[in-house]
């Protein structure tokens, strides 16, 4: 007998690369915000950030050819398609925020965007949210605290956590409290760092929190951070990696909510709508300084290609109005969770915003106990629908529903139906 397609992967790429689901999918092909596996199976995409404007998108697929066919190389000669793209896409953020440095992944930009800020404050200390994943570097390794890795924190970094106003024991509590309290705990992680001869270098955040389950977090709580790191010398790095490009609806960066001028953007996934383009976006002073004191140089980051793949995508966004769409729709399907998280005790909140939402799912309504094996059900049950999705947070109890930004009005019956039958199926 010929060995499985699984088979073969282990014997190749190994056990431990992660695959979702009970029977992993097979997919040979997509489009728009329909997946189609091998056994003819369509899936409704209600998981991937990366296919931003739709997967296969024919214009993003065009602009690839039309480069790939006239111009690739690497990046220490002029080219206008390079520079026009680092001008539209700078022109997008706010006064200040004005440079660019291209990258190949979220983890290079996050390692790149630590590098400036060490680079700048003269400091090594790092603060990180509990919880958290910004890739996979060594430097990152040593800063990741929502998933197993086997350097563990290094002793420059210090994790707090985020307060979530859902959670049991902040639902009765005054918001001011909780903030309070969730500030009281940045404080003394800085402290530590000063203690201890680190000094203040950057705290990262990933301004929707997807990792730690999609908190609800108190007013102010993130300029509050901000104001404590920047008082100690730091600079305030925002992973936009999951929460930029218009996902969280409204607005294009995920920083806009908590209403922070971070000093270092990250960007990645969706940027290239899957081709591997990512960027730290940052001020001329950094760069200035950064740049005069390191011969930096990427081969392939920000190459004609990338970038004529990266244009497109915005003008896509653009055209199609997309961030709009994802602010129209996600409050559409917000009203929806809304009306079904009321209808079962064992049902958290509405969490997220945008395009990006989930709910709780918990064992003992009375004490919010976290259920993770059944709504790890839920998704298998959702999935048997035709609807990918996933879940999240620390205890792996909160629906991951972040679908790509191509979807549309038409696709929300199915998407929204395969969930409530599935909670209906695991919790009735
Ligand atoms: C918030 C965040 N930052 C950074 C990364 C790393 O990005 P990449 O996998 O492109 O290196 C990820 C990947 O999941 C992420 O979710």
């Amino acid at each position: 007998m010929n060995p499985s397609l699984l088979d073969r992967r282990f014997a190749t790429i190994g056990r431990h690369s992660p695959l979702f689901y009970d029977q992993p999918i097979e997919l040979v092909s997509a489009s728009g915000v329909w997946l189609t596996a091998a056994d003819g199976t369509r899936y409704l995409d209600a998981y991937n950030n990366v296919p931003h404007v739709g997967h296969s998108h024919p214009r993003v697929v065009e602009a690839l050819r039309a480069q790939a066919a006239t111009l690739n190389i690497h990046t220490r000669y002029l080219n206008d398609r390079v520079v026009a793209y680092a001008e539209d896409l700078l022109s997008r953020f706010e006064e200040g925020l004005d440079r660019v440095l291209f990258a190949n992944s979220g983890s290079e930009a996050n390692e790149i965007a630590f590098r400036l800020a060490a680079q700048h404050t003269g400091a090594t200390g790092v603060l990180v949210t509990d919880w958290s994943y910004h890739g996979n570097t060594r430097l990152l390794a040593g800063i990741t605290t929502g998933l197993r890795t086997f350097e563990g924190l290094d002793p420059n970094v210090r994790a707090f956590p985020v307060p979530d106003l859902d959670d049991a024991a902040n639902r009765e509590r005054a918001e001011a409290d909780v903030l309070a309290e969730a500030l009281a705990a940045v404080d003394r992680a800085i402290e530590q760092l000063l203690e201890h001869g680190y000094g203040m270098s950057a705290v990262i955040l990933e301004t929707i929190f997807s990792t730690e389950g999609l908190p609800r977090v108190p007013e102010g709580y993130v300029q509050g951070i901000a104001e404590r790191v920047r008082a100690a010398g730091g600079l305030v790095i925002a992973d936009e990696v999951q929460a930029g490009l218009g996902r969280t609806g409204q607005r294009l960066w995920g920083y806009q909510r908590h209403g922070l001028l971070p000093d270092l953007v990250t960007l990645g996934k969706p940027m290239g709508n899957g081709h591997p383009l990512a960027a730290v976006i940052t001020t001329d002073e950094l760069l200035e300084e950064f740049g005069s004191r390191n011969e930096f140089f990427n081969t392939f980051a920000g190459n004609p290609v990338s970038s004529a793949v990266g244009h497109e995508v915005l003008r896509i966004m653009d055209d199609e109005r997309l961030v709009e769409r994802a602010a129209r729709l996600g409050a559409e399907v917000r009203r929806d969770f809304d009306a079904l998280t009321a209808r079962y005790d064992r049902l958290g909140p509405t969490k997220g915003d945008g395009l990006f939402f989930g709910f709780g799912v918990f064992g003992d309504a009375a004490r919010r106990i976290p259920d993770a094996t059944t709504t790890k059900r839920i998704v298998e049950g959702i999935k048997a629908r035709g609807v990918l999705l996933s879940r999240i947070g620390p205890h792996g109890n909160v629906l991951k529903i972040r679908p790509p930004l191509a979807i549309e009005d038409e696709h929300l019956p199915q998407l929204l139906g395969a969930i409530r039958a599935s909670i209906d199926e695991a919790l009735d």
